[in-house]
């Protein structure tokens, strides 16, 4: 994870903290339940979860990203949570036995191995969403959110791809209501609700701003921070581009929207 400028500060950011919370808000925790929550990175999800199911609950976060498990066993550590416990695990190959959890959660987790949402195509036979159905319990219910399509992440998008024509990824995968609906269905879920969810963020200047979103992108800009030449023009690229989207006082504002989705596995 890169701590400079470009990425590193997204742990902190409202934009982050606000969206995990309202999707735990949509969810019926109760105290005592085990859950489950994938991709737990920072946090975000996993200590809201964890005051709605208390010390009588239990929670296990995993994730694929070493830096984040250890900075999370850290900070559980710190904050004397016994019942939470944190593993490096890939959700889409879970090592738990079959209905495990009351409850999971996948909050702002990438689909993007699971489903293709601009042609609407299920992927690898969408084996996160079949995993998660798998360790849920039947009658419990999966509670998971995406970013809806953002401005300044196509922006950013754009740069890397003049920069790095060979670079494939779209940079962004944002969800679609009709797209998630198609997923969770293919992999058993029914009762599928969608609600959204908007915050509206001020950066103080470009630079919080590109540090915060350009994480989404960090091997390719890992790439073109190897040549400081290459570096200096891009960021000056990415400042021209943001330059139409500062207001009078130099700040960058932007409205963001994410989409919280509830399914249940079925009973039977
Ligand atoms: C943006 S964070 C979301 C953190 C938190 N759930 C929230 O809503 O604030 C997504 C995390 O999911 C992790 N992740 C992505 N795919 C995963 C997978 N298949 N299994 C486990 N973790 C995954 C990523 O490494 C990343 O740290």
């Amino acid at each position: 994870m890169t701590q400079d400028l470009w990425g590193g500060r997204y742990r902190e950011s409202a934009v982050w903290v606000e969206t995990a919370q309202a999707l735990i808000a949509t969810t019926e925790l109760r105290p005592g339940m085990r859950v489950l929550d994938i991709g737990s990175a920072g946090g975000g999800t996993l200590f809201p979860a964890f005051d709605r199911i208390g010390p009588t609950g239990s929670i296990v976060g995993i994730e694929v990203e070493e830096d984040w498990v250890e900075w999370l066993r850290k900070e559980i550590s710190r904050r004397a949570i016994g019942s939470a416990e944190i593993l490096l695990m890939d959700g889409r190959s879970m090592s738990f036995p079959d209905v495990s959890f009351d409850a999971v959660i996948v909050g702002l987790v990438g689909l993007d191995n699971d489903y293709d949402f601009d042609t609407d195509r299920i992927l690898n036979d969408a084996p996160l969403m079949r995993e998660t159905f798998r360790v849920l319990k039947p009658g419990c219910t999966l509670y998971t959110s995406n970013w809806l399509w953002q401005e300044d992440n196509e922006w950013m998008g754009e740069l890397v791809r003049r920069r790095l024509p060979d670079c494939t990824k779209r940079g962004y995968f944002a969800g679609t209501g009709e797209g998630y609906v198609r997923l969770l269905e293919f992999a058993g879920f029914k009762e599928i609700r969608l609600a959204h969810f908007e915050g509206t963020y001020t950066y103080e200047n470009p630079a919080e701003w590109a540090a915060c979103v350009a994480y989404m992108w960090e091997e390719e800009i890992e790439r073109i921070k190897a040549d400081p030449e290459t570096l200096s023009s891009f960021e000056r690229d990415a400042f021209e581009l943001l330059a139409g989207h500062v207001d009078s006082e130099g700040k960058v504002a932007y409205t963001r929207s994410a989409i919280l989705v509830t399914a249940r596995r079925p009973l039977a």
